[in-house]
């Protein structure tokens, strides 16, 4: 297939693009370069041996996009592309509500315009909100979240899904990624986050290599059995490969409509075996200490992956050792990221 990833220089994008031109797949890329450089596209054109179009505007330029969907002739398209930082946006939400919302828009309207109705959406475990119970299930409703960020993953599974009930042409997946985490095994592309990393394994990784000085623990009291925080951590060689099959089964699936599908491994692991992973992975002692809970922050965050695995065949294989030792190879290879 020839697809079209939108923020595909970025961190899930990088692993993407390298895992679709792995499967034989022809990839271009539009990417403003807002949150990442073009130096993770030319390494995974070195580490493939294959070449990514790249094209460099904001997806907000509609005009521009349109002109690429008349010639490109695409049969589908990732769009990762957004920006991503919960406490900004609670800052900004102009920006945010701006930027999620008028790109999406700015695509879907530019996509209708051309013959390509396949779109794989990146959507996030923030949709279940505060109130939904672990395992989440895609078939949990209301969708909710409670910051501008979320709310734009909220707002556009419904543009998408009244998009797909509008006109039967469309073929649309919604994946809700759990915590991504890790790195390709080959340490060259990996997260390489602007500032102070605000999630857990890029802060972890930084102080492993020196540039941060110690840990701060959000709570160790919460209902979980060491008191810290569960996440569904999933390594990003596995949500990429997801997004592979959901463009597959997309293919295939006339009149599929919206779908959603968790991508997640279904088991929760919290913040202090995650710094025993990673002290593990890396041999390096993490100092840490216990810091009053982060506002907004839940207890307990996992998915019920069975929606994936049967219909899409797909489950996540790494673990949490795998997902600390590729993170450790990435960071302590490349200590200052892309920028080195
Ligand atoms: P990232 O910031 O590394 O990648 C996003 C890419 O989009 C960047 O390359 C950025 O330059 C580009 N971009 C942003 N706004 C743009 C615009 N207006 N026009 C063109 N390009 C633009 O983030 P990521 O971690 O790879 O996340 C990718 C997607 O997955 C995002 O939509 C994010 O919300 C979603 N997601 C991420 C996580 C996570 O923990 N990383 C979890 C759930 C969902
Ligand atoms: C955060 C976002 C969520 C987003 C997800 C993936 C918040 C409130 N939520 O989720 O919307 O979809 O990232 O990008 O920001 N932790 C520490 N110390 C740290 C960092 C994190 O103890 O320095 C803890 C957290 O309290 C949490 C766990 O580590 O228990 C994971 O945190 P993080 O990586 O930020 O992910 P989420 O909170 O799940």
């Amino acid at each position: 297939m020839k697809i079209l990833v939108t923020g595909g220089a970025g961190y899930i994008g990088s692993h993407t693009v390298l895992t679709l031109l792995e499967k034989g797949h022809e990839v271009e890329v539009v990417d403003n370069y807002d949150n990442s450089s073009p130096e993770s596209i030319r390494r995974v054109e070195r580490l493939t041996g294959g070449s990514v179009v790249l094209h460099e505007f904001d997806l907000r330029e509609e005009e521009r996009l349109t002109e690429l969907f008349a010639t490109g002739a695409y049969d589908a398209v990732i769009h990762f592309a957004g920006l991503k930082a919960v406490g900004e946006s609670v800052a900004e939400p102009a920006l945010y509500y701006g930027t999620n919302l008028e790109s999406t828009l700015s695509l879907v309207r530019a996509m209708a315009a051309s013959a390509t109705r396949t779109l794989v959406f990146s959507s996030s475990a923030t949709v279940y909100g505060e109130r939904a119970q672990v395992p989440y299930v895609e078939a949990y409703e209301p969708l909710e979240a409670n910051n501008p960020y979320g709310k734009t993953k909220v707002m556009i599974e419904h543009i998408l899904g009244d998009l797909a009930a509008a006109d039967d042409s469309w073929r649309i997946g919604l994946l809700r990624y759990f915590n991504p985490v890790g790195a390709h095994p080959s340490g060259e592309i990996g997260e390489d986050p602007a500032g102070i990393p605000n999630n857990l394994t890029p802060y972890i990784s930084q102080v492993a290599v020196g540039r941060l000085a110690s840990l701060g623990v959000f709570g160790d009291d919460y209902d979980t059995p060491d008191g810290t925080g569960l996440r569904d951590y999933i390594h990003v060689m596995d949500l990429a490969e997801g997004h592979v099959v959901a463009l597959e089964h997309l293919a295939a699936s006339p009149g599929i409509g919206a779908r959603a599908w968790n991508l997640g491994t279904g088991t929760g692991t919290s913040v202090l075996e995650v710094v025993a992973a990673f002290e593990k992975a890396s041999g390096v002692e993490i100092p840490y200490e216990v810091k009053p809970r982060r506002a907004g922050d839940l207890a307990r965050s996992y998915a019920d992956a069975s929606r994936a695995k049967d219909e899409l065949g797909w489950v996540a294989t790494r673990g949490i050792d795998e997902m600390c030792a590729d993170a450790w190879r990435w960071q302590s290879q490349n200590p200052q990221g892309y920028r080195a």
